[in-house]
């Protein structure tokens, strides 16, 4: 098979990609190893910026977020029993969208069925080949034959786990960690949300956030210990924690309800640099990872992918690679950006183990700043609802 573009995973990333190019007249072949249906089974983000709801929007696949998406015009930092809310609109303008990651993979597959763009699933033991030449390979097997596509350029969109970024010699990439001493227990319920707002909850116990996906559906996470199991947390423990970290009033508001989805993630910052090797490209969790508290993932992941496909329509309308060679530096500049952000937020609200009696009160006083300071809310407001692109 012959293509432009190899796209590898179609998660939000990949599907995104494969939709900008299209609308561009740019070939392309997605390559994903699970199946679709266990693609949209994964409940991940649900917090969709301004910026990357536009992003959509222009990629012709926005009209049911526009539909049905939550607009939210501010968020709340719980601390101490205390309610302190954060006015997006006001202090920025903009407002955010809650949306689930599965609408939007939703959203993508389906615009990409119907323009009958391919998308090669359950595509097994992929592997890259000649990424430093300009007619690189990926090879895979699909129920037990072997296939290949010869294409000029390679998107790495499979994630933190893929393929694409091991395939790039050790020696070309620098990597930056930090893995942190807890998880998060996240709980899909169908429940009615607790707040009409987002609450995120500093407490001694340790974080909790409370988010929705609709006004009869609940998604709170709780902080919990890296070594917890699901099984260690049924439905009646996780509420009864909630309600310990949350003000009387939010913890009265709970209704309590069986779970549909329950699944425990680590939290780490990570970003491998640069995001190119030859004739690979990497974009979103490909290339970096954030802890969820400040809700960039998937809209870093949009950004990745809108700076990449402008870098592609320009290399193939005039030849130029200019974008191409500019990509990793212009996507990075944003990624730091919000790698700094995601970290402050997970410092500022989580319960770290290691944590003196000083680190303590110097976070308290950074929660009571935010809540006395207009200037503070206004630069926590600023990076939350997402810095342009
Ligand atoms: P992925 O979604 O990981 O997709 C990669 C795809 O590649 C997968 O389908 C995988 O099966 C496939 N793949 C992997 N290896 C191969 C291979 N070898 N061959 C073929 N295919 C392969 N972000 C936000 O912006 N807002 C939020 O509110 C938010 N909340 C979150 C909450 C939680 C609990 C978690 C865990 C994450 C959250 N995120 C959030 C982050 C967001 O979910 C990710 O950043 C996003 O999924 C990244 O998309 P991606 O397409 O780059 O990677
Ligand atoms: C959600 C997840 C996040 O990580 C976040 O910061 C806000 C909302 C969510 O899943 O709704």
């Amino acid at each position: 098979m012959r293509t432009q573009v190899a796209i590898i995973g179609a998660g939000p990333s990949g599907l995104l990609l494969g939709q900008l190019l299209h609308n561009q007249g740019i070939a392309n072949v997605i390559l994903e190893q699970r199946s679709g249906e266990y693609v949209l089974s994964r409940i991940r983000a649900g917090l969709i910026e301004a910026g990357t709801a536009d992003l959509l929007d222009r990629a012709g696949v926005g009209a049911r977020l526009r539909r049905e998406g939550l607009r939210h015009e501010g968020i709340e930092i719980n601390f101490d029993g205390k309610r302190q809310r954060i006015d997006l609109q006001k202090l920025t303008g903009k407002i955010i969208t809650v949306y689930g990651q599965t609408e939007i993979t939703h959203d993508l597959m389906e615009a990409r069925s119907t323009a009958g763009v391919p998308t090669i699933y359950e595509a097994a033991g992929a592997s890259l080949h000649d990424i430093a030449t300009d007619q690189p390979r990926v090879r895979y097997h699909k129920d037990g034959v072997e296939g290949e596509i010869v294409c000029d350029f390679i998107a790495g969109c499979d994630g933190f786990h893929g393929v694409s970024r091991q395939t790039i010699p050790e020696a070309a990439l620098r990597h930056y960690e930090r893995v942190y001493p807890f998880g998060w227990l996240g709980v899909l319920s169908e429940t009615p949300p607790i707040s009409p707002e987002l609450i995120y909850v500093s407490h001694q116990r340790g974080f909790a956030l409370c988010s929705m996906r609709s006004f009869t559906r609940s998604r709170v996470y709780i902080q919990c210990r890296l070594d917890d199991h699901v099984e260690d947390w049924p439905d009646e423990r996780f509420w009864g924690e909630l309600k310990l970290r949350l003000d009387p009033q939010s913890a009265s508001a709970i209704v309590t309800g069986s779970s549909i989805e329950k699944s425990i993630a680590p939290l780490r910052s990570f970003v491998a640099e640069p995001m190119r090797f030859g004739r690979l490209f990497l974009a979103g969790d490909a290339a970096h990872i954030v802890p969820p508290t400040g809700a960039k993932g998937l809209n870093l992941a949009a950004s990745d992918v809108y700076y990449l496909s402008q870098a592609f329509a320009e290399f193939y309308d005039t030849g130029s690679s200019a974008g191409l060679d500019g990509y990793s530096d212009r996507a990075l500049a944003r990624v730091w950006q919000a790698e700094r952000f995601s970290w402050w937020m997970t410092r500022l609200l989580h319960r770290f183990p290691e944590d003196s009696g000083f680190d303590r009160r110097i976070q308290r006083a950074e929660l009571e700043f935010l809540a006395s300071s207009q200037s503070a809310q206004a630069a926590l407001a600023e990076n939350y609802v997402g810095l342009p692109y």
